[in-house]
């Protein structure tokens, strides 16, 4: 029985000042209706800079809008310049961490290793971390895009036991789809989604069966309802097209 509740996350990336980010949240949420939020859980994901005024927004306008944050150290607290810690997140009611994002993996050097401290941190501060795997053009002409996904996960989980395994969401992201316009095949998304599900059974047992996984990777309006028919995925991670709050609601909309 599938009891999974739609999840998507619409990643900001490095756009939107504080100001814009209040803009597009209030615009979404004119867009959305009660029955798309009964039915899809919806988070926004901006930078770092706009987290305050969103959460602001979203309390006083009690939006039932959830707010993400696209990274986070490992340690609580310390000599880290330039880094943002758990605490500090949930304290601003974040509750999805994206992890291990390819941007994150590819242009700021971050291994499994890393990944795996980011991903308890969030869980021991009771936020749900959206753990990120994909292959890259190469990895996928080679054919190793099962073994990069399945080492991605099971090394990304690493040490992390079943109850808290089941807060946490996968997202499919190939690298090769990512703000390119070029979205996977919707049937090997879900085919990849269906081998993570099988690794996390392999590890975790049942609980599997709870955790939501997403595809990401030029989603749109227009494909989205192809990757939502598949059975082992349950929402998306968007990019580009979360930016335009009236674009960014007809992709949680995509099952009216
Ligand atoms: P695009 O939707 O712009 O391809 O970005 C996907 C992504 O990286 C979301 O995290």
């Amino acid at each position: 029985m599938d009891e999974r509740r739609d999840l998507i996350v619409g990643n900001w990336k490095m756009h939107a000042t504080h100001l814009e980010a209040i803009q597009k949240i209030q615009k979404l949420s004119y867009r959305l209706r009660p029955e798309d939020f009964e039915r899809v859980e919806v988070v926004v994901a901006p930078p770092f800079t706009a987290l305050r005024a969103a959460q602001l927004v979203i309390e006083t306008d009690h939006l039932p809008i959830r707010l993400g944050a696209q990274n986070v150290h490992w340690e609580d607290q310390g000599a880290f310049t330039g880094e943002v810690s758990a605490p500090m997140l949930a304290k601003l009611a974040v509750t999805h961490v994206i992890v291990g994002h390819s941007e994150r993996r590819t242009l700021f050097a971050e291994t499994d290793t890393i990944v795996n401290r980011k991903l308890k941190a969030v869980i021991r501060h009771g936020m749900r971390p959206i753990l990120c795997v994909g292959e890259t053009l190469e990895e996928r002409e080679v054919g190793s895009t099962e073994e990069v996904v399945v080492r991605m996960v099971r090394d990304g989980l690493a040490g992390i036991p079943p109850e808290a395994v089941a807060a946490t969401a996968i997202a499919y992201e190939p690298v090769w789809a990512i703000g390119t316009g070029h979205h996977a095949d919707p049937d090997d998304a879900g085919a990849v989604a269906e081998l993570i599900r099988g690794t996390i059974r392999a590890r975790v047992g049942e609980v599997a069966d709870q955790i939501r996984i997403l595809y990401g990777g030029s989603v749109n309006p227009g494909n989205i309802k192809g990757f939502m028919a598949k059975r082992h995925i349950d929402g998306a991670l968007v990019g580009g097209a979360s930016l335009d709050p009236d674009t960014f609601a007809a992709v949680v909309r995509y099952w009216v």
